[in-house]
């Protein structure tokens, strides 16, 4: 699917569909909506004057084109009232809509963006590109019967934005929103894999093939070089795995040689049975998704790669499974990350943390000067947040404000959780400089002040994703499986660096 931006009239435009967007109280029509309401021999008019269309938020209305037109079909999309215009709820709307015409057998689409004076030409590009690449996304490779795969699908979408200062802008969004949204599609595609074919071998080829066709500078380090390394806390939680585990790093070096890194950090646990501390039989299959704060930073990277953002950005995905077995970390074993620190490992299913304090150690050592992780680490940040807002914890409230202004451009919502000192209480250990679990009371909290640990006085910030990794139910640009959030939030902060 490719999404094009033109001037000039929608009536012009060889398409299925041909959009008109409507707002709530349109008695006239004109321009665009005017000579599509020719096209449907009057039936826009008729059906405003009857109420049989009144504009409000997400309605639908599929007409056929009557007279000589270049559409099959005018759908009439109703904008809702003009103060509750968001750019969020367009792109919420425009997902919802890519499916509608999915629904009504696919085909091309043109959308007049006329109507919409509220939102930017360059935010419009931007958000009818996600709409539509995220919102059609599908994960139908494993069904091999064709009665279970699509019978139709939308293929290529016009934007006709009017003015030719408005169609570069639109342009723009529009190139952005497609790099973002096929970034996230592809953190999706990584996510959504069974645990038997996302494994960290397969994950690290996935990881190559992105940096070949990126330009990234992609390295595998192998259990060997892992142990030289020291990496005793990320390498503990792969004992129990006959899988060879892969620490995955990309690098891009947009801003020169001088220029400071930005690392991106993320959980790669490509299952989580929990370990010898073995997890419940129900939805344990959840646990192959363990891995998707990697697949989103290697994606986010990918886009920023073909962005060609001004920054240096650097990847880590420390990749392994975490499996019980003869070999496996066992409750009480001591182990060292690669800066030197100990830690008491209470508990095998608190893995994450003690990969991602080794994937922080090695960013340090080799450069980053801020440092964002995101892992699906805890199950208490569900009972915390739900699954609308991701937690985020954060040592720096500069950076803090980017991470806002960047979740914000991405239409993905956080809410800062605390770091108070007092927390780290409840991980001191008896035998080590720290234990991996602090019982049950801000699980998420005490994850994170364990974290904080291998982050130090560098600017850092933590994203607990575990209850917005996936999502139940088709809705706006999110459809059921893994959501390869928060990718466009990452790709938005590092973008906000190069200004
Ligand atoms: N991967 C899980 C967290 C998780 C749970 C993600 C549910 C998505 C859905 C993590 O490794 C884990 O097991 N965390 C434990 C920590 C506990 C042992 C301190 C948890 O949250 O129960
Ligand atoms: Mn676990
Ligand atoms: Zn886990």
């Amino acid at each position: 699917m490719t999404t094009t931006v033109t001037s000039g009239a929608l009536s012009e435009v060889e398409a299925d569909f041909h959009v008109v967007l409507i707002s709530p109280g349109t008695a006239r029509l004109s321009g665009d909506a005017a000579a599509a309401d020719r096209a449907t021999g009057g039936a826009i008019t008729r059906m405003l004057a009857n109420a049989l269309f009144t504009g409000k938020a997400a309605e639908v209305a599929i007409l056929p084109v009557t007279g000589r037109g270049k559409a099959k079909r005018v759908i009439l999309f109703g904008l809702g009232a003009a103060e509750k215009r968001t750019v969020d709820t367009f792109r919420t709307q425009m997902g919802n809509l890519s499916r509608r015409l999915r629904d009504a057998g696919g085909g091309s689409v043109a959308i007049s963006l006329e109507g919409l004076e509220e939102i930017e030409p360059e935010q419009a590009g931007e958000t009818i590109a996600e709409g539509f690449i995220l919102g059609l996304y599908r994960f139908d490779k494993h069904h091999t019967k064709a009665a279970d795969r699509p019978t139709s699908s939308v293929g290529d979408v016009t934007v006709v934005a009017g003015a030719a200062r408005r169609v570069a802008a639109a342009r723009r969004g529009a190139e952005r929103g497609t790099i973002m949204s096929e970034a996230q599609n592809f953190a999706r595609d990584l996510g959504n894999e069974p645990a038997n074919l996302m494994t960290p071998t397969i994950m690290a080829a996935r990881a190559q093939q992105l940096a070949a066709e990126v330009g990234l500078d992609c390295t595998i380090i192998e259990r060997a070089e892992a142990e030289r390394l020291k990496m005793g806390s990320y390498l503990s939680v792969s004992n129990g795995s006959v899988q060879p585990p892969k620490f995955i790093v990309l690098h891009y070096r947009g801003g020169g040689p001088r220029g400071r890194t930005v690392a991106l950090v993320g959980k790669g646990i490509t299952f989580d049975t929990g370990g010898i501390s073995i997890k419940p039989a129900a939805d344990m299959d959840a646990m192959k998704g363990d891995m998707s704060g990697a697949a989103v930073v290697i994606g986010a990277i990918g886009a920023i790669a073909r962005l060609k953002l001004p920054v240096n950005v650097m990847a880590v995905a420390p990749c392994t499974e975490n499996m019980p077995s003869g070999s496996a970390t066992k409750p009480g074993d001591v182990v060292y990350a690669m800066d030197g620190q100990s830690i008491e490992v209470i508990n095998t299913d608190a893995e994450g943390r003690l990969v991602l304090a080794d994937g922080i150690a090695y960013a340090k050592a080799n450069g980053a000067s801020t440092v964002i992780d995101v892992a699906t680490l805890t199950g208490a940040v569900r009972v915390a947040l739900g699954t609308v807002r991701f937690g985020i914890f954060c040592n720096n409230d500069r950076l803090m404000a980017e991470m806002e202004r960047a979740g914000e451009a991405a239409g993905e919502k956080m809410w800062r959780l605390p770091l108070d000192d007092e927390y780290a209480e409840l991980i001191k250990s008896p035998v080590a400089d720290m234990k991996n679990t602090g019982g049950a009371p801000a699980g998420s909290i005490t994850a994170a002040k364990f974290i904080q640990n291998f982050a130090g006085d560098t600017p850092w910030a933590h994203l607990d994703i575990a209850a917005i990794d996936t999502t139940a139910t088709d809705a706006g640009v999110n459809v059921k499986g893994n959501t390869g959030r928060p990718l466009r939030t990452l790709v938005h902060f590092v973008a906000g660096r190069a200004k």
